[in-house]
C-alpha cells in the first residue's frame, strides 16, 4: 500500500480499483484518472480555479431538464461530441460522412409522401431537397427512411417554440422506392445560435467564441442491411461554416443550394447520400 503523493497520485488512485471491476470500466477510469491528474499538474491548478470549475459544473447540472441537456451542449462546444462521433463512425471511402445529432431530433415524425412540404408555418425561402440514397457501388437503395428536420426562418426548431410554431414544423420522414430517389420541400435553413443563456453560453463568451451554427438540414438515414447515417447538409455560402460552435462541418457535407427557376421554389439543394453496409 502506498500513500498519496503528488508524484504518484495516479498510481495511488488507480490501485484502489477492485479486482472484480469490469475490464472496460477499469480501462476507461484508469485513463480518465491519468489524464485528469496530468491536466491538473500541467496547469498547476489552484484551489480557487478548481472551486470555480466545480461551480460551473454544478450550474451546468442545475439547468438541465427533460427539455434541456446542458452537459451535451458542453460536450458539443468542447468538440468531444464530434470526436466520439468520428471514432464510432469510421466509414469506408465513398460513404457519406456523419456529423453531430444535436438535441432537437424528435422520434416518430410524421411519415410524408415524396414532394410534400415540411414547412408548416409559411415562413422562409422555399427549397427543394432531392437526390438519391445509394450503396457504395452506386446502386439505389430501396426502403431507405430519411428522417429530416431543420430550424424555421427565425432560427428556431419547433420544439423550442411550442405554441408558436405548428407541431412537426420542418420535420418529416420519407421512404424511398426502388429508384432510391427522394424529393421533398422545405425552407432554406438559416444559421442560429445554440442555447447560450446558461453556463455553456457564459463559457463561450469568456473564450471570445460566438454560439452560432451554420445553416443546415438534418438527416438520419436508415435502411435494412445498411449502417445508420446521422448527418447534415450545410448551406454553402454560410458565414459560420468555418467557425461552427460545435465543430460539425465537414467539407463533403457542404451542399450546393442553387437558385431555382421553379415558380414556387426559390432554392434547390441536390445531394446524394451513400450508405455503408451494416457491420453484421
Ligand atoms: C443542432 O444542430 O441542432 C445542434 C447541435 C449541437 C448543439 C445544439 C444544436
Ligand atoms: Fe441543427
Amino acid at each position: 500500500m502506498s500513500y498519496f503523493t503528488e508524484a504518484a497520485s495516479v498510481e495511488a488512485v488507480n490501485a484502489r480499483m477492485g479486482v472484480q471491476t469490469n475490464p472496460r470500466v477499469r480501462e476507461i477510469m484508469a485513463s480518465l484518472v491519468k489524464h485528469l491528474h496530468s491536466f491538473a499538474k500541467d496547469v498547476n491548478l489552484t484551489q480557487e480555479e478548481w472551486e470555480h470549475a466545480v461551480g460551473f459544473l454544478t450550474r451546468t447540472g442545475q439547468i438541465c431538464t427533460e427539455e434541456r441537456q446542458e452537459f451535451i451542449l458542453l460536450s458539443d462546444v468542447l468538440g468531444l461530441s464530434m470526436l466520439v462521433d468520428a471514432i464510432g463512425n469510421r466509414r469506408p471511402e465513398g460513404a457519406t460522412e456523419s456529423t453531430v445529432l444535436g438535441p432537437f431530433h424528435v422520434a416518430n415524425a410524421p411519415i410524408r409522401q415524396m414532394d410534400d412540404n415540411i414547412s408548416l408555418d409559411g415562413k422562409g425561402e422555399s427549397c427543394l431537397f432531392s437526390g438519391r440514397i445509394l450503396d457504395l457501388g452506386g446502386n439505389p437503395i430501396k426502403d431507405a427512411c430519411l428522417d429530416v428536420w431543420s430550424d424555421n426562418a427565425d432560427g428556431f426548431y419547433d420544439v423550442q417554440q411550442p405554441g408558436i410554431q405548428p407541431k412537426w414544423n420542418n420535420r418529416g420522414r420519407f421512404f424511398t422506392g426502388s429508384d432510391g430517389q427522394y424529393r421533398f420541400r422545405g425552407i432554406k435553413p438559416v444559421s442560429y445560435p445554440i442555447p447560450d443563456d446558461g453556463p455553456v453560453g457564459q463559457m463561450l463568451a469568456s473564450l471570445g467564441r460566438h454560439p452560432y451554427r451554420p445553416a443546415h438540414m438534418h438527416f438520419i438515414i436508415t435502411a435494412p442491411r445498411f449502417r445508420k447515417l446521422v448527418t447534415h447538409t450545410f448551406v454553402g455560402e454560410d458565414q459560420y461554416l468555418n467557425s461552427d460552435a460545435v465543430f460539425g462541418v465537414k467539407r463533403t457535407l457542404v451542399a450546393p443550394y442553387l437558385r431555382s427557376d421553379d415558380a414556387d421554389t426559390r432554392w434547390h439543394a441536390p445531394f446524394d447520400f451513400v450508405l455503408a453496409p451494416s457491420r453484421d
